[in-house]
């Protein structure tokens, strides 16, 4: 079990690319060819007053994000190209760009933000929409080149933090795909795939919360008035991080249920659940469905989170990840605790879990698959009873042996 575990924990280590949250696909047009092309992930991290304090959303772009054509151009004489995503009511992220022939450049980042969305701007005093900018952006690359930045990237835009990531993208396009000749960023061709953290000047600070078991919660995913995903479990959340004073920290958060809304989508082959805890927690669990094998898995867990102890946002990610395999039409189950590791610096710990991402048909669960260890854990009673019987009966048959022989001894008399 220790070998297995350890070997997951490598395929992970090698397989990990870095702060995968939610890739999304966006795409300027001007009749039929494309002029700007982006895939990226992007998080927004924006300070607002509430009623009686200050307080910070978390926002992701999210997959349902698109372009705004009325906005969105690919350029003319007089303006420059600019991409505009719109989503959720009223909010959008702009990129606007410039070239001088050899090279093209992001001249300034926009995001608007509408304060009367009170699903993500609880308790906000004011009902304002608000735009924020950031000139001298540093994305640039060579013309008929694609900008690669896997890596996360954060710009200040005033009273927004935005922090892209898995990026790639082109402006002035002479074909309608990304280039396959890449401008890597600096920070992509310093770090290999899992950056060694600093080392830390101190021993690692034993947890600073701890945590205990988390509350068990369900959650479920409902799309066209049905519910399409069902998951019920307790779920720790544990995070290491490099403090100010440069010492290694680990984080244990329990999720809390009562504290905790969710929401995601359901697609025929791919299925999200996205756990949102007081602005303060993004957690994502994508699942995948092999419509061949009829089997599926956790595929993918991202979190961004921004709790007071921690320096800045955490945000972190592993989209090829292979945990809680199951058949469709099934559920997973597993009651014994259980590590998922995401990355070195984040995994999540289960308990009393079971999820059931396809197939799913009323509000119960389908009959479960379980676990591993709940197997094995269920197999010592039956050894236990077998061996029991077995000795039960080896008296038995040396009795009877026993009465035969004594019998026979007394008739030879
Ligand atoms: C776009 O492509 C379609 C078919 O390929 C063609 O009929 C149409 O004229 C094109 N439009 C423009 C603006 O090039
Ligand atoms: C919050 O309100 C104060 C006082 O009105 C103002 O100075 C500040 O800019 C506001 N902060 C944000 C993030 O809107
Ligand atoms: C909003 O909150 C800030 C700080 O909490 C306060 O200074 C400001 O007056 C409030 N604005 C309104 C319109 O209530
Ligand atoms: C904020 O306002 C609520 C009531 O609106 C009050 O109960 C609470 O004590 C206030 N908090 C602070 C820090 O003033
Ligand atoms: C801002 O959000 C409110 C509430 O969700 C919505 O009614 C309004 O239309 C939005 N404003 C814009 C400009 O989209
Ligand atoms: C375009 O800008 C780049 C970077 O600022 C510079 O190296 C290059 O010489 C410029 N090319 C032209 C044609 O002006
Ligand atoms: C970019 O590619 C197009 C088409 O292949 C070509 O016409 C153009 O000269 C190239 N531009 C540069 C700066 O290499
Ligand atoms: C962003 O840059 C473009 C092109 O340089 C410029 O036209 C536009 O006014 C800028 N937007 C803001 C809000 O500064
Ligand atoms: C933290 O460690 C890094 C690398 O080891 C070093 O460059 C940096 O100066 C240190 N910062 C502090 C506050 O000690
Ligand atoms: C959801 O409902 C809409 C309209 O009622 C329908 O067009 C769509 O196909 C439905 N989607 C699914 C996944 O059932
Ligand atoms: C948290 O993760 C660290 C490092 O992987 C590990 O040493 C520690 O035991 C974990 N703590 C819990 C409560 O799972
Ligand atoms: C789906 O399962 C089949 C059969 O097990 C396998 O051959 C195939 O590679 C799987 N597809 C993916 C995308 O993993």
């Amino acid at each position: 079990m220790k070998i297995v575990n350890a070997f997951v924990t490598l395929v992970v280590v090698l397989l990990a690319v870095s702060g995968a949250i939610q890739a999304v696909t966006l795409e300027v047009t001007d009749g039929n060819s494309t002029c700007i092309k982006a895939e990226l992930s992007a998080v927004f991290s924006i300070t607002y007053n509430a009623s009686n304090s200050t307080r910070t959303a978390l926002v992701t772009l999210p997959d349902s994000a698109s372009v705004d054509p009325g906005s969105s151009s690919c350029g003319s004489a007089g303006s420059s190209p600019w991409l505009v995503a719109v989503f959720g009511s009223g909010h959008a992220l702009g990129l606007s760009f410039t070239s001088n022939g050899s090279v093209y450049s992001v001249t300034n980042l926009t995001l608007q933000y509408n304060l009367s969305d009170a699903t993500v701007f609880p308790e906000a005093n004011s009902s304002d929409v608000v735009t924020v900018v950031s000139a001298s952006v540093g994305i640039w690359a060579p013309v008929n080149s694609t900008y690669r930045c896997l890596s996360s990237a954060t710009f200040r835009l005033d009273t927004a933090n935005l922090t892209f990531s898995n990026m790639r993208l082109q402006a002035y396009m002479s074909g309608n795909d990304l280039s396959p000749n890449e401008s890597v960023c600096l920070a992509d061709q310093t770090t290999t795939p899992a950056p060694p953290r600093p080392t830390p000047s101190t021993t690692p600070v034993p947890v600073p919360t701890p945590a205990g078991p988390p509350e068990r919660g369900f959650y479920n995913v409902t799309q066209n008035n049905t519910v399409c995903l069902l998951a019920h479990m307790g779920l720790q959340l544990n995070v290491t991080y490099t403090d100010t004073q440069n010492k290694t920290v680990q984080d244990v958060m329990n999720i809390n249920p009562d504290h905790t809304s969710s929401s995601g989508s359901c697609e025929a082959n791919s299925a999200s659940l996205v756990l949102t805890q007081e602005q303060s927690t993004i957690l994502t669990f994508n699942f995948t469905l092999n419509s061949t094998s009829k089997r599926y898995h956790l595929s993918g867990v991202s979190l961004v989170a921004n709790w007071p102890d921690l320096p800045a946002n955490f945000s972190a990610g592993n989209s090829s990840l292979n945990y809680l395999r199951s058949s469709f039409g099934h559920s997973y189950m597993c009651n014994a605790e259980q590590t998922l590791v995401v990355l070195p610096t984040f995994s999540i710990n289960t308990f009393k879990l079971q999820v059931q991402p396809f197939g799913v048909t009323t509000t119960q669960f389908a009959s479960a698959e379980e676990c591993q260890i709940d197997q094995d854990q269920m197999l010592i009673p039956i050894i236990v009873g077998a061996a029991l019987s077995g000795l039960v009966l080896i008296v038995l048959i040396a009795y009877l042996i026993g009465r035969k022989r004594s019998h026979a001894g007394y008739q030879t008399i």
